[in-house]
């Protein structure tokens, strides 16, 4: 099994550090797995001039799957826009297919006070948010900001095609089939046609997938009741720009949005796996991001582009334990609790495997 590993910017080498030595400790005891490092977003840009350079492509396409950091930054901000370190990480996503992406919102027990929601609106939380990744208004063309009457204007073009809304559907049924069997798809079909289409696809999909029970929510309400009543949803399919803004928001129902790990998939399961979280510039070179998002989408990628369960489960239940132990990053510490680095998370983790 071939990784390409992405450190990226701001906290990305750091947190990306702690999952590359999780992994290692798994492969001395016998998981058979090369990873070979390379450069995205702002740090590619600064030595290559291209935030997804052509030797990052080349290995990424060769690679059975890509572990990812985060990329960005304010030192890349003022750069022209197809330079910008974000490009790459959409670049690449688009260049591998990876038009699913899986953002679990778990709640551990241990952190049901590390949630700014009361314990009992929370605990046992377990959600999935499941995320159109390479459609939406990020790609829609016509797009642009131009001088028009004498003033400037921007627009960008949201849009779909009823292929791309029926795949994403589909593989939001067939999680929702391997789970609680109930999929919420969330749209702006009272205002916006792209979403209207998606509502009346994602219904006609629905039709080969009877034993899963389908609703339907306007996204401004979806974002209401996950703050309300999180626990009423199993799997929520949603279009490229809800599912950035809503994932955050379930992320924070975990604890800390350095708990959220994601998974990109493409048609055949290769897939990226990344932290929902960036790069978090103002805590980068501290030592004091949490790698947990990070290691427990290193998790991911054993499940879903390995088919390795076991290994899967034992970072899992590493984490879990590591929690249980009291052991907390300052993102989701609390009194009484140990604080450690983002380093000694790492150390924690790979003891507990
Ligand atoms: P962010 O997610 O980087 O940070 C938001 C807040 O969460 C910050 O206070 C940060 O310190 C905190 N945070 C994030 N991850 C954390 C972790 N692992 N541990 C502890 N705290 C953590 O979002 P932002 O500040 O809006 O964006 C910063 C940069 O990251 C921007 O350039 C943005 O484009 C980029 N970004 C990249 C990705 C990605 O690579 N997938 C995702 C989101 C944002
Ligand atoms: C994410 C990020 C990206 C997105 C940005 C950095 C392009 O916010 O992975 O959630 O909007 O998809
Ligand atoms: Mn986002």
């Amino acid at each position: 099994m071939k990784v390409c590993v992405l450190p990226g910017d701001g906290i990305g080498p750091e947190i990306v550090a702690e999952a590359v030595r999780v992994l290692e400790a798994l492969r001395s005891d016998g998981l058979a797995l090369e990873m070979e490092t390379a450069q995205l977003g702002g740090s590619a840009f600064d030595v290559s001039g291209s935030p997804y350079p052509e030797a990052t492509q080349k290995l990424a396409r060769a690679a059975d799957a890509v572990l990812l950091g985060a990329v960005g930054g304010p030192q890349w901000d003022a750069l022209p826009r197809p330079l910008r370190p974000e490009r790459g990480l959409l670049g690449i996503r688009k260049d591998l297919g990876l038009f699913a992406n899986l953002r679990p919102a778990l709640l551990f027990p241990e952190l049901a006070h590390a949630s700014s929601l009361k314990p009992e609106i929370v605990s046992g939380l377990d959600i999935l948010i499941v995320r159109e990744l390479t459609g939406d208004i990020y790609f829609g063309e016509p797009r642009g900001i131009e001088v028009r009457d004498g003033q400037r204007v921007g627009w960008n073009t949201m849009i779909y095609s009823e292929s791309e809304i029926r795949r994403i559907a589909k593989v939001g049924f067939d999680a929702a089939r391997r789970r609680n069997r109930r999929l919420c798809s969330i749209d702006k079909m009272n205002v916006l046609e792209t979403t209207q289409l998606w509502r009346d696809v994602v219904t006609e999909v629905s039709a080969d997938y009877p034993d899963v029970e389908l609703s339907h929510m306007l996204v401004d309400n979806a974002a209401m009741q996950l703050v309300r009543a999180p626990k009423q949803f199993d799997v929520l399919l949603t279009g490229n720009i809800f599912g950035d803004i809503l994932s955050d928001e379930a992320a924070m129902l975990t604890g800390s949005i350095g708990m959220l790990a994601s998974a990109s998939l493409d048609a055949n399961n290769k897939g990226l796996y990344e932290p929902s979280h960036g790069s978090a510039p103002d805590i980068a070179g501290k030592d004091i991001a949490n790698p947990l998002a990070t290691i427990l989408s290193a998790a991911m990628m054993l499940r879903y582009s390995f088919d390795n369960e076991e290994a899967a489960l034992r970072i899992e239940n590493a984490v879990k334990s590591v929690l249980a132990q009291g052991l907390r990053t300052a993102d989701i510490w609390e009194a009484g609790k140990r604080r450690v680095s983002t380093h000694e998370m790492g150390n924690a983790v790979i003891a507990a495997l």
